[in-house]
C-alpha cells in the first residue's frame, strides 16, 4: 500500500511537472512571439485636413468593419471575451485614449500590417483584410482618424490568457496578422470608384477574410456561430439570387425569405456602402467561377 501510493505520488509529481513545463513552454514561445519587432518601411503617407478627404476617411472607416469593433465614434469595445483563451479589446482611437505615437504612418502600419506604434504585432486586428489597401485611401481613413473628436471611454486591455497561449504554441491559434503578412516596402494603388468587377475585387477584400478569397464561405468563427455563407453564383451560393436581393442582405441584414442574417455578417457595415460600391461587388461575384460548397 505504502508502495503503490509512493509510485501514486511520484506519477502525480511527474504529471504537475509536465504540466509546469508544457504552461513555461507556452508562456515563453507566446512572449516571444507577442515581443517580436516589425520595421515597417512603406512610402510615407500625407495627413490631409480637406473635408472631402475625411469624408472619405470617415466612410472607409464605417464601411470596412473598423467601426463594428473600434465602435461608431472609435471608442473603442471588447470584440470577445473567450474566458481562458483571449479577451480581445479593440482599443480606444480617439486623442482621449490613442498613443499620441500614431501618426499617419504609424496607423498605416497597424491598419495594413497589424503592427503597433512600438514595432510589436497587434493581436487579434485582421490586418491581412486591409493590407492592400491604396495609399490614398489609406491616407484619408488615418487623417479622419487623427481627426477623431476625443471619447472617455475606456474599454481595458487585450490579454492572451493560458489556453490562448497554448493554443498559439500548437499552431492552432494564430494571434498575430504581422507574423503572416509581407513586409516589403511598396506603393498600393488606389482605384477609382467605378461600378466594375475589378472595382468590386478591390472591395471585396474585406469580405475575403469571412468569405475567402475565392468566395466560396464555409469559416465558421465558433461552435455556435454560423458558416460563412458560399457568395459565388453556384445555385449553393447566390445563384438563385437577383441583384436587389443581394442589396436587401448588405443593407437590412435580410436573405430573400425574409430571415435575418447573424451579426457576425458586418452587414451594418455594409449598409453604408454607396450603390456604385454595392453594384461592383455583385459585378465581381457574377465574373468568378460558381463554386458548389466545399463538402
Ligand atoms: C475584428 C475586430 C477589429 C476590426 C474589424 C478592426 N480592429 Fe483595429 N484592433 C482590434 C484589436 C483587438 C486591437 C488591439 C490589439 C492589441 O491590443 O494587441 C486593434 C488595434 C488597432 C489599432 C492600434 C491601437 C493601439 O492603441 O495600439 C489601430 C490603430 C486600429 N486597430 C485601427 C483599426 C482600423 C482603422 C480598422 C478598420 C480598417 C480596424 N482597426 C479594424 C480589432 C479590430
Ligand atoms: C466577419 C465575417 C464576415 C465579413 C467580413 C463578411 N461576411 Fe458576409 N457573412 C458572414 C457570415 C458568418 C454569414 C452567414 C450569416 C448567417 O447565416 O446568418 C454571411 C452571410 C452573407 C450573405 C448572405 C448569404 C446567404 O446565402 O444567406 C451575403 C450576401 C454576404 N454575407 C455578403 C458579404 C459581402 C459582400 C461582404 C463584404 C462586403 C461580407 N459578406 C463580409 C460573415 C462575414
Amino acid at each position: 500500500m505504502k508502495r503503490v501510493l509512493k509510485w501514486l505520488g511520484w506519477g502525480l509529481c511527474g504529471l504537475l511537472g509536465l504540466v509546469l513545463a508544457t504552461a513555461a513552454a507556452a508562456w515563453l514561445h507566446s512572449e516571444r512571439a507577442l515581443n517580436q519587432t516589425y520595421a515597417i518601411d512603406d512610402p510615407p503617407l500625407t495627413r490631409s485636413t480637406d473635408p472631402a478627404v475625411l469624408a472619405r476617411g470617415e466612410h472607409l472607416y464605417q464601411t470596412r468593419g473598423c467601426g463594428a469593433c473600434h465602435g461608431g465614434e472609435g471608442e473603442g469595445s471588447v470584440v470577445m471575451d473567450a474566458g481562458p483563451v483571449l479577451r480581445a479589446v479593440a482599443p480606444n482611437l480617439t486623442p482621449a485614449r490613442l498613443d499620441p505615437a500614431y501618426d499617419v504612418d504609424a496607423l498605416a502600419a497597424a491598419v495594413r500590417h497589424g503592427v503597433r506604434a512600438d514595432q510589436r504585432g497587434l493581436i487579434f486586428m485582421p490586418a491581412a483584410t486591409w493590407s492592400e489597401l491604396g495609399d490614398e485611401d489609406m491616407a484619408a481613413l488615418a487623417s479622419y482618424i487623427l481627426a477623431l473628436p476625443p471619447h472617455a471611454n475606456d474599454p481595458g486591455q487585450t490579454e492572451v490568457r493560458p489556453l490562448g497561449r497554448l493554443l498559439n504554441m500548437v499552431g492552432a491559434f494564430p494571434l498575430l496578422s504581422a507574423a503572416t503578412l509581407d513586409h516589403q516596402p511598396r506603393q498600393r494603388e488606389t482605384p477609382a470608384p467605378s461600378p466594375t468587377p475589378a472595382y468590386g475585387a478591390y472591395l471585396a477584400a474585406f469580405c475575403a477574410d469571412c468569405h475567402g478569397s475565392d468566395m466560396r464561405g464555409g469559416k465558421q468563427f465558433g461552435p455556435d456561430m454560423p458558416v460563412a455563407a458560399n457568395l459565388t453564383m453556384h445555385p449553393d451560393g447566390l445563384g438563385n439570387w437577383s441583384e436587389a436581393d443581394f442589396n436587401r442582405a448588405l443593407r437590412q441584414g435580410q436573405r430573400p425569405d425574409g430571415s435575418q442574417l447573424h451579426p457576425i455578417m458586418p452587414w451594418r457595415a455594409t449598409a453604408r456602402m454607396s450603390d456604385l460600391e454595392l453594384e461592383a461587388l455583385w459585378r465581381y461575384l457574377g465574373s468568378l467561377p460558381p463554386l458548389a460548397d466545399a463538402k
